[in-house]
């Protein structure tokens, strides 16, 4: 038998980052966290598709979340480098490492993203 520890669940528990609600977040549009250390959180919604990625550029660290959303890609706002939210892959450089992609989930109209 798997038992939960309350040690164990509050370490799930932390986890998982309360990014906005559902309705802050419409198809097409984007929505960026910065949490206290330091690490950003991007989240998308794709024609309906939520997906979440770490918000920082993997060229120099540039907030992806002021970036601009096209399609499936958001571009960098300092170099201009394009990445695929369905992948993460960096399409055009300079960028040429992917971005980190996180699980997340919806409940009671919010979106969570688990950082682990
Ligand atoms: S910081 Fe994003 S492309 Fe340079």
């Amino acid at each position: 038998m798997n038992v939960i520890t309350s040690t164990a669940r509050r370490k799930i528990e932390v986890a998982m980052v309360k990014v906005c609600s559902l309705s802050e977040i419409p198809p097409g549009t984007l929505k960026g966290l910065q949490l206290d250390d330091g690490r950003r959180v991007l989240v998308v919604n794709l024609d309906g598709e939520l997906r979440a990625w770490d918000g920082t550029c993997t060229h120099e660290e540039a907030d992806l979340s002021t970036g601009f959303l096209l399609g499936e890609r958001v571009t960098c706002p300092l170099h201009l480098s394009q990445f695929d939210l369905n992948s993460g892959e960096a399409v055009t450089p300079p960028a040429k490492t992917s971005l980190r992609k996180y699980n997340l989930k919806v409940e009671n109209e919010e979106i969570y993203v688990d950082l682990d």
